[in-house]
């Protein structure tokens, strides 16, 4: 839809599962726990939700304002705040789109890993044994081929459309990840060895405090909360304008958080429940197993270990991550979708396959580069592009956006805001707290 009518979310309820769909992904229930799992347990914790309150949250708020005010795609979303340079602005919004894609590129390929487990499972429970070993084992063909399955699933949700595809999905598929994961924790919290994952979680070790650790969390939060890339700022872009952002804002970040917070109930213990079983969660050097391994090495361990049961829970656990995954993922492809459709005015169907192309072929260069690539798109998009630009967002509209604008777009949907503590304390403090947050934690 290029002009007229432009899609929207039906409901709030749509929205709020569609948000804390992308927001909810591999980055929490993967990502999350092995850092706090490496970095001292509850004190990463403890800054984590300091990052994600004190930063995170004033900085989704932004990303959704911008979008909603534009009712556009991120390009002219930026340049409907921006007038006075249109090309900076749409420099921006491809800066973004362009990162998101490649953030897609790699996260397609984990959430490959997560599909060639579950398929594993699968195959092993009907005695499929040699495909459930090829599906489960590392290797460029069985990465291409389960990467390029996930792609495709990906696409084929984000080509039916906002209401049709990305609310209808998340609708239905966020809740019965609530319901698995609630399952499956209290599950894991019974079995011998949990309460020892439990200590190593919930009680700080404060030697790990470092400048080191505080970068990784304010990372983390913000790859948690798809910030800077323009993927809450598309989402925002399909919110009607009686939503009240600030406390839809709030409950994304907290249901966010609960997963991320719940996650490390489940996997931490596990890990211990694994090491009960005989499985080694350390390396030689006494160091914590990679994360990577953890997940894809440690946990089928341990399911192995318990028998046909493990083989249930197994297949829970990553149908789990799978949706996770593809809620998140579905709000990655709609950013250079949504910029493609309305810029060059074509329709939804074929761009969405174009543009899905482009990055299952930019994921296919990073697999066939595996060792070269893998890390350093994951650490230029993370490290670098989400924090930079969530910094520029964070300017545009504390010292470019008209103020008067602003203040009206936020107090659309809640008229009585004006007594709140959220509108004495942030229109100042994204202008002046969040980027000197963000710079104070870049430079050190
Ligand atoms: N928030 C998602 C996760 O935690 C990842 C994501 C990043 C989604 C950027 C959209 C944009 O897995």
């Amino acid at each position: 839809m290029a002009t007229g009518s432009r899609a929207q979310f039906s409901s709030r309820f749509g929205f709020l599962m569609a948000a804390a769909g992308s927001a909810v992904g591999v980055g929490n229930i993967w990502g999350f726990p092995t850092q706090a799992a490496s970095n001292g347990g509850a004190v990463f914790l403890l800054v984590y939700l300091f990052m994600v309150f004190i930063l995170a949250y004033p900085l989704l708020v932004a990303e959704l304002t911008i979008g909603r005010y534009g009712q556009a795609n991120p390009i002219k979303s930026i340049q409907s705040i921006w007038p006075k340079q249109k090309m900076a602005a749409a420099g921006l919004g491809i800066a973004g789109m362009v990162a998101v894609s490649m953030i897609l590129s790699f996260y397609a390929i984990v959430a490959g890993w997560l599909l060639g487990s579950l398929l594993s499972s699968l195959f092993a429970l009907i005695g499929l044994d040699a495909a459930a070993e090829w599906v489960n084992t590392f290797g460029t063909e069985r990465n291409l081929v389960m990467m390029v399955i996930f792609m495709i699933m990906t696409v084929r949700v984000v080509k039916s459309g906002v209401t049709d595809g990305i609310e209808r999905w998340s609708s239905r598929l966020m809740p019965v990840l609530f319901i698995l994961f609630a399952l499956l924790t209290v599950y894991i919290l019974t079995l011998d060895g949990a309460s020892e994952g439990l200590e190593m979680y919930l009680v700080p070790d404060f030697s790990h405090l470092s400048s080191d650790l505080v970068i990784s969390a304010m990372g983390q939060a913000f790859f948690s909360l798809s910030l800077g890339v323009c993927a809450m700022m598309v989402y925002g872009s399909y919110l009607s304008k009686d939503t009240n952002i600030p406390k839809t804002a709030a409950q994304v970040a907290l249901l966010d958080t609960g997963v991320a917070f719940g996650a490390g109930l489940l996997i931490l213990p596990a890990m211990f429940v694994a090491q009960k079983n005989g499985v080694e969660i350390y390396d030689a050097a006494g160091a914590l197993l990679s994360s990577d391994t953890l997940v894809f090495t440690v946990l089928p361990a341990m399911f192995d270990t318990m028998g046909t049961m493990g083989i249930v829970i197994s297949i829970l656990f990553f149908v789990l991550m799978l949706i996770a995954a593809l809620t998140s993922s579905i709000s990655m492809l709609e950013v250079p979708v949504s910029c493609a459709t309305e810029e060059l005015n074509k329709d939804r169907s074929t761009v969405v396959w174009w543009i899905g192309g482009i990055i299952t072929l930019v994921s296919a260069v990073i697999i066939f580069n595996y060792a070269d690539l893998f890390g350093l798109v994951i650490t230029a998009t993370t490290v670098y592009a989400q924090p930079i630009l969530a910094l520029i967002f964070a300017l545009l509209v504390g010292w470019v956006w008209r103020r008067d604008q602003l203040l009206t777009e936020i107090k659309q949907g809640n008229p009585e805001i004006e007594d709140s503590l959220f509108w004495k304390i942030w229109p100042w403090y994204v202008r002046v707290v969040c980027p000197a947050l963000i710079i104070l934690v870049l430079i050190s």
